[in-house]
């Protein structure tokens, strides 16, 4: 009789091989290999999974029908590149508790007109029901959004015959499992066969749908990496749950561009769109009670400029090695800039503690708050407050310099707009800055030094 075969499989990028291993050659990690029971053959063989039978002359394909369905929520519209793509697949991964279902679901009740399948592997009808009622309110006009609690994507594939939904949500692809392979819900196959099969549909029938994804502690997408290859877009929910801010972030699409960013707002009702996240994103401070160790910086976040506040808390070294910490920015980026201070400015890093933090659970990864960062930091070193009304934004390099930024004007513009007296940016820029246009003083400096002596004479 023929042995049952076994597949070794990495947990974390799906990599197979045929002998355990302790270190996988495709992703680098160690201890991810799982064994697997090799079932009956793949549902969905690879060569099939691109679909496309016949030959087409890439002039002759008709680009005007690529349709996108409003979603009825500017953010989202905006990550998924200007409204969800016919056919595409959309993976939205996310922390357990971060608000996807609630994202999703507030979004598919208002998709008037659409008939949703929302498949739930997680929650009874019930729970649905009662997330539901939170989200609406009196008067909406709601989709026909057809639930079905099911972990079988045998028998999801039969409700979609039932249904014919314009969209479909698959709640979430970690608890979905295939008859075909025999491993449990959740593991490498399974989550490659469920969604190769749901891959298949979409294209085949060019309906949209949305993924829900679990991500783990490192950040990645519970289970394979292979997932994110496979779909069309990726989307990552994030923020910090104790704060009430949200933000999808496209990592991946294929439909437009990554840059892009939608903020929203924790409410007893489901996710607000946030459409002026700066107001949010600053602290109520009256005026003349300014902080030490704050600095406001003129970051721009996709095609948003966005002011947002770095805090910084610069204290004597209890003990023999430093401490550094920064949340929501980059820990070396962080030493790079105290270095620089160390050399330029003569801060005695050895004998101090920083902790850097920017306010609203944001992570940033826009260079053009360097300034604003080494600003915060020798505040609260001096423990001299920084007038509420001063904004930064400049990249600042190993000599001290500060660099140009991109999108200049777009930051002074919304600076001016938020009612900041003075931008202190990059000489660098300054040449496609017409200064008279703005009511706000534009305070060019070439190096870190200029800036401080700016700030604190
Ligand atoms: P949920 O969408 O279930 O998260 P996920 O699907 O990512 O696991 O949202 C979970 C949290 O959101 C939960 O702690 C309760 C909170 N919440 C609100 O604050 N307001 C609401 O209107 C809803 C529906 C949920
Ligand atoms: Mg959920």
């Amino acid at each position: 009789m023929a042995k049952e075969k076994i597949a070794f499989v990495c947990s974390s990028c799906g990599y197979d091989s045929p002998k355990w291993i302790g270190k996988c050659p495709a992703c680098g990690e160690w201890n991810t290999f799982v064994e697997q029971k090799l079932g009956k053959k793949s549902a969905v063989p690879m060569a099939e999974r691109n679909v496309g039978i016949s030959l087409v002359s890439i002039t002759s394909i008709k680009t005007e029908d690529e349709c996108r369905i409003d979603m009825g929520d500017g953010e989202l519209n905006r990550v998924l590149g200007g409204g969800l793509v016919a056919g595409s697949m959309v993976l939205l991964g996310g922390e357990p508790g971060i608000g996807k279902s609630t994202l999703i679901l507030q979004t598919m009740l208002r998709l008037r007109g659409m008939k949703v399948l929302y498949v739930s592997g997680e929650e009874s009808a019930r729970q649905l029901k009662l997330r539901a009622d939170r989200l609406v309110r009196e008067g909406d006009v709601l989709a026909d959004v057809q639930v079905a609690c099911e972990a079988m994507i045998e028998k999801v594939f039969s409700h979609v015959e039932d249904v014919c939904p314009d969209v479909v949500v698959i709640d979430s692809i970690q608890t979905m499992a295939t008859e075909t392979v025999e491993s449990s819900p959740g593991s490498v196959s399974q989550i490659r066969e469920c969604a190769a099969m749901i891959l298949k549909f979409a294209k085949e029938t060019n309906t949209p749908v949305f993924l829900i994804g679990h991500i783990n502690k490192e950040g990645t997408i519970a289970g394979p990496k292979i997932l994110e290859h496979m779909v069309d877009t990726v989307l990552q929910f994030e923020g910090d749950r104790h704060y009430m801010y949200r933000i999808v972030r496209a990592v991946k699409n294929r439909f437009g561009s990554t840059a892009e960013l939608g903020i929203y707002e924790m409410m007893h009702d489901g996710l607000r769109p946030v459409e002026n996240p700066s107001e949010l994103l600053l602290s109520d401070v009256n005026e003349g009670d300014e902080l030490s160790g704050v600095a406001v910086a003129c970051s721009i976040e996709g095609a948003r400029p966005l002011l947002i506040e770095t805090q910084a808390l610069v204290s004597t070294a209890a003990y023999g090695t430093p401490q550094r910490s920064a949340t929501g920015f980059d820990i070396r980026r962080l030493n790079m800039l105290l270095a620089v201070l160390e050399k330029r400015v003569g801060f005695k890093l050895p004998h101090r503690d920083v902790y850097l933090n920017i306010a609203g659970g944001i992570r940033v990864t826009d260079p053009a708050i360097d300034l604003s960062v080494i600003a915060a930091v020798l505040s609260s070193n001096v423990d001299t407050g920084i007038s509420r009304d001063i904004c930064f934004a400049g990249e600042v390099g190993l000599s001290g310099e500060v660099r140009p930024v991109s999108r200049i004007v777009q930051r002074i513009a919304e600076a001016d707009k938020l009612g900041f007296r003075k931008i202190i940016m990059p000489h660098a820029n300054m040449g496609g800055v017409d200064t008279s246009k703005f009511g706000i003083k534009i305070v060019p400096v070439r190096k870190v030094e200029e800036a401080i002596r700016e700030l604190f004479g």
